[in-house]
């Protein structure tokens, strides 16, 4: 996979083998039968670690299943190839480079010397930059150039710079500052940018430029309209106290006019979706504190040692990915609804839309080779209770099979009457509805009328996988998105893919950059026959 480990085809493995017979003799087993027949299930099929306990009873999967799928990865090299991440290898092979995510949340005084580097000590320095400029905008010491405390913050960034930051000031509103609001700009659609210039005072105003490469079109797009929104009001000598860059890109962020005094680093090493508990945390730590942002990584920490140390069928990333891959290949399950029940958790999905569709969204492996199975599934969702009244219908009753992973918060930071119980209630209903379902038999016993029976027959056997917390700090914060991070990290490496690059991205962008160069210059399109008429159309109705 690396230079340092060669690529496995899973296909050709003794436990794919296995696997695939397995699937044949559980043909005709539903979930429902495995529940019922078995009631000790939930105690080998669960586990805990790192504050987030997680249920695969209500998987449509079996010890022997479990067992096969451990052998997997075994034969595929999984534990090999998590050390060499852990340890600073080169295992993303297309961009060589290293994978050290995990680097980012060690504690001060660990030590991880890679190509002569201690990059731990180096997160750290960055961590107490990040530490001392968020405490003093919070105090109101770091102020705008006419002497005015922050009242807002924008972070400017798509894709990995903006939807971590974005997901986590939702997810921790709890816990954050009350006097600072944020707002997250990432579409080049020019509403987003001007929506939130529209909502904010330049004197009162931080923008966080976050982009890795500092050369994003829309990024850099959006933080120029936004330095002429407040050069315009408080002249150019404002920028310096208004504008901060994190980047990777020192060169860049002086080009844009950012003092590099006022850029926060990080690392090649970083990918970025992977990248919320770096420097592009910076908002994050502005709202929940230096202290608070130190949590977060605790959780994450937590749960990289619980992947590094728990053995297989008691660590969590490793069933969620294993539970993952089974579902994808030997039950060909092609979607996951990822269906968190809390409103903090409303950008959940669309955070773990990238972490998991651009990292295993492949179809060769790494080596190039073509692969002949399935691999990355289509993860979407919405917050429960509100999909219930949307999308739940086609879960429940449609033709295509949709695996679930339903996320329970016990406790609320905004008890109301029994709501709690309200909401915890419904997720145990779906998890059970979607799992077990209801016959023919069950519906007529109920009185209903034969014509409609049809109708109200829930066929069941949709894998549910239970994720429960006993409530949304950001230490847990943390751990569950280590615990997608890894499962993510399994499924790629048991598929043989590289999980850490993106290539399929690039094309569009580029072909985007000469379709806007032919409507600057008035051109004549001269591309394929579909877009020229698109863009005559365009032209005729803009
Ligand atoms: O186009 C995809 C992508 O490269 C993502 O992987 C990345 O998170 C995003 O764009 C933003 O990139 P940058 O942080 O360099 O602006």
């Amino acid at each position: 996979m690396s230079a340092d480990q060669d690529v496995i085809d899973p296909s050709t493995t003794a436990a794919w083998q296995e696997l695939g017979a397995l699937a044949y003799s559980l043909h005709d087993t539903t979930i429902r039968s495995l529940i019922d027949t078995d009631p000790s299930r939930e105690e080998y099929l669960s586990a805990s670690g790192a504050r987030v306990h997680l249920d695969l009873s209500r998987q449509r999967v079996t010890a022997d299943v479990l067992a096969a799928l451990v052998r997997l990865a075994d034969q595929t090299g999984v534990w090999e190839r998590r050390d060499l991440m852990m340890s600073g290898g080169h295992i993303n092979p297309t961009e060589d480079r290293a994978v050290l995510h995990t680097a980012l949340r060690r504690p001060s005084g660990d030590e991880l010397v890679v190509d002569g580097v201690d990059v731990v000590a180096d997160v750290h320095v960055v961590l107490d930059r990040m530490g001392r400029f968020a405490e003093a905008v919070r105090s109101g010491s770091w102020t705008g150039a006419t002497g005015q405390r922050i009242r807002s913050v924008i972070n400017i960034g798509i894709g990995g710079s903006d939807l971590g930051p974005a997901m986590a000031e939702i997810a921790l509103r709890a816990f954050a500052a009350e006097d600072v609001d944020f707002h997250f700009v990432s579409n080049v659609d020019p509403t987003d940018i001007s929506t939130a210039l529209t909502a904010c005072e330049p004197a009162t105003t931080l923008v966080i430029v976050a982009s890795k490469t500092f050369t994003t079109l829309e990024t850099m797009t959006n933080a120029a309209a936004a330095r002429g929104w407040l050069v315009n009001s408080l002249g150019e000598a404002a920028v310096p106290r208004h504008f901060v860059a994190v980047s990777t890109n020192a060169e860049k962020v002086a080009e844009f006019g950012i003092d590099t005094d006022n850029m926060f680093g990080f690392w090649d090493w970083v990918g970025g979706r992977y990248s919320m508990d770096s420097s592009v945390g910076l908002s994050t730590m502005i709202a929940i504190g230096r202290d608070g942002f130190a949590d977060m990584l605790r959780g994450f920490h937590a749960m990289d040692e619980h992947f590094q140390t728990a053995p297989a069928h008691a660590n969590l990333p490793v069933l969620m990915g294993l539970t993952a891959v089974w579902n994808r290949d030997f039950l060909t399950i092609p979607t996951t609804a990822v269906l968190p029940y809390s409103q903090y958790l409303s950008r959940f999905p669309a955070y773990l839309q990238q972490l998991t569709m651009e990292s295993n969204g492949k179809s060769v492996r790494a080596d190039g080779a073509p692969v002949g199975y399935e691999t990355g599934a289509i993860y979407w969702g919405e917050p429960g209770t509100n999909g219930q009244h949307s999308f739940y219908q086609l879960l429940h009753q449609g033709t295509s099979t949709v695996a679930s992973d339903i996320i329970v918060v016990a406790r609320s930071e905004n008890p109301w009457g029994d709501q709690q119980d309200m909401l915890v209630a419904n997720a145990l209903a779906q998890a059970s509805v979607l799992a077990r379902g209801r016959t023919a038999e069950e519906v007529a016993a109920d009185g209903t009328p034969p014509a409609l029976v049809p109708h109200k027959v829930m066929p069941g056997n949709r894998p549910v996988s239970v994720l429960m917390v006993d409530r949304l700090d950001p230490f847990v914060l943390g751990a569950l998105v280590a615990l997608y991070e890894h499962s993510v990290f399994v499924q790629g490496a048991i598929w043989g893919i590289d999980s850490f690059d993106q290539w399929g991205v690039e094309l569009g962008k580029k072909v985007a950059m000469g379709i806007l160069d032919a409507m600057e210059e008035h051109r004549d399109g001269g591309f394929d026959p579909a877009t020229d008429a698109s863009l005559r159309l365009y032209r005729r109705l803009r």
